[in-house]
This record gives C-alpha cells, sequence and structure tokens, in this order.
C-alpha cells in the first residue's frame, strides 16, 4: 500500500492569533510566516483581512513574500469580506480564499436567525463569488462537529458544485469524540456528491482535550488536510497541534499516511512561537514541552541510561532537541547521579559513588532538583571529607 500525503494547513497567524494577550504585528507574522514556508507547511492561513487595517497588511506581505506554500485568508460568507481578502491575496502565488458560514441548529437560529435552506444558499453564494478571484476557495461548515450529518451532506454537495476545492468540517466547539468526529468525516465520503473531486479537511478544537485525537480519526476516515497550529494554540482550549498530528504520523507509518514538514524544525519552530506570541508552552506538552524528553525517576533515569528506547519513543534530535535530560531529584537513583557526574568530569568507583549518593539525597530532600553546581558542591564536600 503506498503512502499518501496529508496537506498541512496551518492557523496559527490567523486562528492561533485570535488568543487573547497574543496579538501579532506585521513583521513577527512574516518571520512566523517564512518559517512555516521553510518548514513544509502546505497553506498559511495568515489571516482574516476584512478584521483590521494590521490583518490586511499582514497577509499582502505574507502573499508577496511566500515562496511554496498557499497563502490563505479568512471570510465570512460575505461579499464585501472575499472581496477584501481577494485583494489582500493578490500577490500570493498561490492565494486560496477560506470561506463559510454556520451550519450547526443552533448557528443558524442563534447567530443568523435563518432556516437550513437560507445557509445553503448563502454557501452557495459565497463559494461562487469567491470563485471569481481565485481557483481554490476552501469550504467551512462552522460547527460541522454539531451539524446534522445529512444536512451537512446536503450543504457540502452545494459548495462543491457551486466550486469549491477544499471541504473544511470544523469541530468549532471541540465537542466530538474521534469515533463520532471519524463516523462524520466517513459519512460524507459516502454521501456527499463529488466528493472525490475536493480535499476534505479537519479541523479541530481542544475543548475536551481531543482535538489531535479527532484529525487523526479524521484522516484516517479519508480527510487529507489537518488544520492545526504550532503549540496547539487557538480560540479558548486552542486547535490541534502541528508537532503532534506530524510525529503521529512518522511514529506510526502502518497509517500509511505522511506529511511534507522537516520535523527537525519543530522544537525551535515552537520556542519562536512562543517568544513572538508571549505565551509559554506548558511544561508536559507533547513533543515541544520543556519535559517532554526529561526524565526524573530513578527507575526511568536508569533505563535510558542504559538505552534511551527504554522510555522514548521519539529520538529528541529527530525534532530539533539537543538531548535527553536527566533531572536529579530525590527521586533519582546512583545510575542517574553517576552518569551527570561523569559528565561534568567527576569518575567515582563504587564506594565513592555509594557515599556521595548519600550526600545527595541530603540536597536533593531541600531542593526542587539538584543542578551542577550542587554537584560541583557535593563533590568539594565529599572531598573534605576524604570520601573520594
Ligand atoms: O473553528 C472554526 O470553525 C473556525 C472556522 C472559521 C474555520 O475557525
Ligand atoms: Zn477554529
Amino acid at each position: 500500500m503506498s503512502t499518501e500525503k496529508v496537506e498541512i494547513f496551518d492557523t496559527t497567524l490567523r486562528d492561533g492569533e485570535q488568543v487573547p494577550g497574543c496579538k501579532l504585528n506585521t513583521s513577527q507574522k512574516l518571520k512566523i510566516a517564512a518559517r512555516l514556508d521553510e518548514m513544509g507547511v502546505d497553506v498559511i492561513e495568515a489571516g482574516f483581512p476584512i478584521s483590521s487595517p494590521g490583518d490586511f497588511k499582514s497577509v499582502t506581505e505574507i502573499s508577496k513574500m511566500v515562496k511554496n506554500a498557499a497563502v490563505c485568508g479568512l471570510t465570512r460568507a460575505v461579499k464585501k469580506d472575499i472581496e477584501v481578502a481577494a485583494e489582500a491575496l493578490k500577490y500570493a502565488r498561490k492565494p486560496r480564499i477560506h470561506t463559510g458560514i454556520g451550519t450547526s441548529d443552533s448557528h443558524i437560529k442563534y447567530k443568523f436567525n435563518s432556516t437550513r435552506e437560507g445557509i445553503i444558499d448563502r454557501a452557495i453564494e459565497a463559494v461562487s463569488y469567491a470563485k471569481k478571484f481565485v481557483e481554490d476557495v476552501e469550504f467551512y461548515a462552522e460547527d460541522a462537529g454539531r451539524t446534522d450529518n445529512e444536512f451537512l451532506a446536503k450543504v457540502c454537495t452545494a459548495a462543491i458544485k457551486a466550486g469549491a476545492t477544499v471541504l473544511n468540517i470544523p469541530d468549532t466547539t471541540g465537542y466530538c469524540l474521534p469515533e463520532e468526529y471519524g463516523n462524520k468525516i466517513k459519512y460524507l465520503k459516502e454521501n456527499v456528491t463529488g466528493i472525490h473531486k475536493v480535499r476534505i479537511s479537519c479541523h479541530c478544537h481542544n475543548d475536551l482535550g481531543m482535538a489531535t485525537a479527532n484529525a487523526i480519526a479524521g484522516i484516517s476516515n479519508g480527510a487529507r488536510q489537518i488544520e492545526c497550529t504550532i503549540n496547539g494554540i487557538g480560540e479558548r482550549a486552542g486547535n490541534t497541534a502541528l508537532e503532534e498530528v506530524v510525529m503521529i504520523l512518522r511514529q506510526h507509518p502502518t497509517l500509511n499516511l505522511t506529511t511534507g514538514i522537516d520535523p527537525k524544525f519543530l522544537y525551535d519552530t515552537s520556542t519562536m512561537v512562543s517568544r513572538e506570541m508571549g505565551m509559554l508552552v506548558q511544561p508536559n506538552k507533547a513533543i515541544v514541552g520543556a519535559n517532554a524528553f526529561a526524565h526524573s525517576s530513578g527507575i526511568h533515569q536508569d533505563g535510558v541510561i542504559k538505552n534511551r528506547e527504554t522510555y522514548e519513543i521519539i529520538d529528541p534530535a529527530d525534532v530539533g532537541v539537543t538531548e535527553s535530560a536527566i533531572v536529579l531529584t530525590a527521586r533519582s537513583g546512583r545510575a542517574a547521579l553517576a552518569y551527570r557526574a561523569k559528565k561534568m568530569g567527576y569518575e567515582l568507583t563504587k564506594l565513592q559513588l555509594d557515599s556521595v549518593y548519600n550526600e545527595f539525597l541530603h540536597y536533593a530532600d531541600v531542593r526542587k532538583e539538584v543542578v551542577d553546581n550542587d554537584i560541583h558542591e557535593i563533590m568539594e564536600l565529599s572531598r573534605k571529607n576524604r570520601a573520594i
């Protein structure tokens, strides 16, 4: 079975930038977009051009700069939005307009005070209008996660007939279970007329911590684009994390799916986005968190020192992390202490290690972590006591 490519649609600069306090200026956005392009992202959602003059400028400048990826601008199903997005994207080598409308009953009733028929009409009108400006039009059915499948299939059929090239099925509220989201994609593949002509996209939010699992369920059922952000940032609890889907597909070759992303960039890009946005990465964040390759319990440290594979499924170098960290705490054993001491130039006999280890435990009990300076002190003390 040959391996198929899943396109990576990065929305760090649009959905990600919606996070309160994470506003970026144009030069920061250009810096991040250049990196996304370099690392192999297929589509960069650069912003929502009608939302502000700053966003319009950023989408324009990114369109001029990006060499490989398609550049995308978001719109509502509103003619003016589409015209402004087309204007901002006019320099892009590969422009894409991302237009759409809410399709769940609560969006139809409360946001639009409309009917299902009315929503289909607006979807057709928006896609057809966007098509006048660009060839590549992605249609989103907002809140598709909570939209009745039969109606969703009707909207999608209409959007394809109007010229959509990509169908985005967002789980806007992060509500779906992975099996439910996967079945939704399967249902659309089986019930939407013309579906073979377009790419299905997963856009999953993380309100219940299932954004990545849902995106994987989506591509396992035939979707071929994932919308994601660096560090999983985005509205409320965030979006699917780019680094997670990239590494899941690499670590599970039996899925026969791959991306065009070079994973060597993952850690550095995570740091860049965190720094530019002033938004810390949680230490236990998968792949890029400070503890993702750190080992602190004695049993784990002993295993990793003997062979990394005992407790690591990813070689840290693959994602651009220099090396695994052996963190010395009161839970560490002799093996970890000897390993770290040796790296610092202290070769200890078994007897010496026993005695130094006792001293180490006194330090470890009063500190959260024993650092290199503490080890120098411990060695100095042991020397004075003639233990080494
Ligand atoms: O979550 C969502 O539904 C969105 C759309 C605008 C694509 O971000
Ligand atoms: Zn979203």
